[in-house]
Order: structure tokens, then C-alpha cells, then sequence
């Protein structure tokens, strides 16, 4: 299952807002139109969003008719706008837009520039599937055999350019021979548990449960959970990880009942321009996402909502940080990973 490809010239995704029920694919060669999909979920996960922001902007470098190098720029410069204003969060998608301006500044011509956006963002993509596939090797260590996992949204395939961050420790621990019992938490409001989660674990013949949200704390007081492990969409310097909304909860019910917590993540997705996570961007999705989620109101009409996307899971509840480089332990400190210089700018 690939959530984005680049095809001669043109972006295919696969629409997530109508799976698990339909596989319907965007083909476009309209960077407007890979805003939109990152805008409404149609492609969603932190790193999946960097990718797509990088094609996007390759995309308008492909459509740009600028002559000279100043009118090419102002269309790039559009398309960088327009992408870096889809979703705050996750800092993949202004990580990716960084390294595009960047490869932008080394051409001396339109077309230069273009094959060298074009070659910068499939880089970006390769580079995703392969800290995926380093995370899911580090990662399967901490899976013991047999394990039961308790997690959180979706950070398979669908969300990566590769084979996942979380989902991908539990996918190679499995391979690795592991006996693996999953909870897949629901993920309220949009349901990226239960309809990605559940989907893509099914089809790779894991055992998984699904849960709503609520149930989790449940499971933990009366099943043995050997551990919790989520993705992230932004990670402070200190180690404060935001991820989706509900993961600040499971996280306190884990360490409530002794259960290992762990985040996995690409360390594109530190920040370690942010000291803690009180500074992590926190988007705010609409009330309907709430209230009438799927088609069907379930809600008072005019009832105040309070929707935020994500939360953020102090560093003191997590017991380890799974990067491709390797297994972070408390305490974490990140602010001297490398990023390239214009991500202060964001
Ligand atoms: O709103 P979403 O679906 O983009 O949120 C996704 C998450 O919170 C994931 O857990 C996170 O991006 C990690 S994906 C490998």
C-alpha cells in the first residue's frame, strides 16, 4: 500500500477519507489540488504530509511558465504559501517545504530548478521509507514475544512514505516471528483507528481489537498490556511529543498501570528549535468534524465544540523516544539535532 506516489510528472494518492470502504486515487498535476487532500485528510500522518508538500511544490515548478528565474520563483513561492498553510502541526510538512526552498537557491534557471525540485522531493520520499523500515528495526526490540500493544490513530503505510513508524515496530516484530495482539483505539473524531488502523493491520494478518478512545484505560486494568506505542507530529527539544488528540490520555492511563509508553517518529519530526511542547502549534479542526463526522448529526444544533487535533504527551510519561537512529531513553534532549538553517523560520 503506497499513500503517495510520484508518476511522470503527476502526484497519486490515495483518497483516506473513503477507505476502508472504497480505494478511490487522486492523480493530479495541480499543486492546488495537494493542498486541498493534506487540508481535509485526504492524505494525512506527519511524514505522509511532508511528502505531499514536496511533490505539491514540485508540481508548481512543473506548471510554472516563468521565463525568468524571478517570475519562476514567485509561482514556486505561491505554491510554498499556499502548501505551509494546510495543517500547523506536524513539522514534516514545513521540514519538507524548508529542504525544497533550499534546493530552490542552488539553480541558476526555470528548468534547472525544476529537475532539481522534482529530484529533491522523491529524495524526501525514499528517505521517509527508509527511517521507517530503521524505526521498525530498532523498534521490534522493545516488543516482547508474545506482546499485546495498545495504539493510537494511524502510523502505518497510509501515513508514511514507507512502511509506517509505530505500526511499522509492530509489523517487523510480527515478521521477526513475534506472537502480537493489538487494541487499536478508534481515534475520535475522524476515526483514523478504526478506519486506517484497523484496515491496514487486517490486511497484514495482525490479530487486532478495535476500541473506542474510552476503552483503553479499561483494557490496561483488566488485561496485561505489555506496551503503548504511537507516532508523533511534532517532537520538542525536551522530548514533549504532540500527537493525536487522546494519546496525552493514554499516556497518563500507561503510566497509571506501569505500562511501558512509546513514541515513534522519523527525526523529521523533531523540533528542536521548540525547548517543550507548551510551543508546539496546536491545530484546531472544525466543529462538524465533531458534531456531524460522517453525515449523520450527533449533536444539538449550535452546541459550543472544542476540537482540537492534537495533544501533547509530556517527556515525563514517555519511556522511550524510537528514531532511525536508534532508541531514545530519558532524558531526552534534542537541540542539537541537525535541521537545515531555514526551518527557524517556521
Ligand atoms: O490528523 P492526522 O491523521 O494527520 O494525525 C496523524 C497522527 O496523529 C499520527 O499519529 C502521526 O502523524 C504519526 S504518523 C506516522
Amino acid at each position: 500500500m503506497k499513500s503517495i506516489e510520484w508518476i511522470d510528472g503527476s502526484v497519486r494518492l490515495i483518497d483516506q477519507t473513503k477507505l476502508p470502504l472504497e480505494e478511490f486515487y487522486v492523480d493530479t498535476r495541480d499543486y492546488r489540488v495537494v493542498a486541498d487532500a493534506i487540508r481535509t485528510l485526504k492524505i494525512r500522518g506527519a511524514p505522509a504530509i511532508g511528502i505531499a508538500a514536496a511533490y505539491g511544490v514540485a508540481l508548481a515548478a512543473l506548471e510554472s511558465a516563468g521565463s525568468s528565474m524571478e517570475l519562476f520563483l514567485q509561482d514556486v513561492g505561491r505554491a510554498d504559501e499556499e502548501l505551509a498553510s494546510t495543517r500547523p502541526t506536524a513539522v514534516n510538512l514545513f521540514r519538507a517545504l524548508d529542504r525544497m526552498r533550499l534546493i530552490l537557491g542552488k539553480a541558476d534557471s526555470p528548468g534547472r530548478a525544476k529537475s532539481l525540485l522534482v529530484e529533491e522531493a522523491v529524495r524526501i520520499h525514499r528517505e521517509d521509507e527508509t527511517m521507517c523500515r530503521l524505526i521498525g528495526e530498532h523498534g521490534a526490540s522493545i516488543v516482547p514475544d508474545p506482546a499485546i500493544i495498545i495504539t493510537h490513530c494511524n502510523t502505518g503505510a497510509l501515513a508514511t512514505g514507507g512502511s509506517g513508524t509505530a505500526q511499522c515496530i509492530i509489523t517487523t516484530a510480527r515478521s521477526l516471528g513475534k506472537s502480537i495482539r493489538v487494541y487499536a483505539d478508534e481515534t475520535r473524531p475522524a476515526l483514523q483507528g478504526a478506519r486506517l488502523t484497523a484496515w491496514e493491520l487486517m490486511r497484514e494478518g495482525i490479530d487486532v481489537t478495535l476500541i473506542t478512545d474510552g476503552t483503553a484505560a479499561s483494557v490496561m486494568s483488566r488485561t496485561h498490556v505489555d506496551l503503548v506505542v504511537v507516532g508523533a507530529d511534532r517532537i520538542a527539544a525536551n522530548g514533549d511529543a504532540a500527537n493525536k488528540i487522546g494519546t496525552y490520555a493514554l499516556a497518563v492511563a500507561a503510566q497509571y498501570h506501569g505500562i511501558p509508553f512509546y513514541v515513534a517518529a522519523p527525526t523529521t519530526t523533531i523540533d528542536p528549535e521548540l525547548d517543550s511542547g507548551k510551543l508546539i502549534p496546536i491545530e484546531e479542526r472544525s466543529a462538524e468534524e465533531v458534531v456531524e463526522g460522517f453525515g449523520k448529526r450527533t449533536a444539538p444544533p449550535g452546541v459550543r465544540v472544542y476540537a482540537p487535533a492534537f495533544d501533547v504527551t509530556p517527556a515525563s510519561l514517555i519511556a522511550g523516544i524510537v528514531t532511525e537512529t536508534g532508541i531514545h531513553s530519558p532524558p531526552f534532549d534534542f537541540h542539537g539535532l541537525r535541521v537545515p538553517a531555514s526551518v527557524k523560520t517556521r
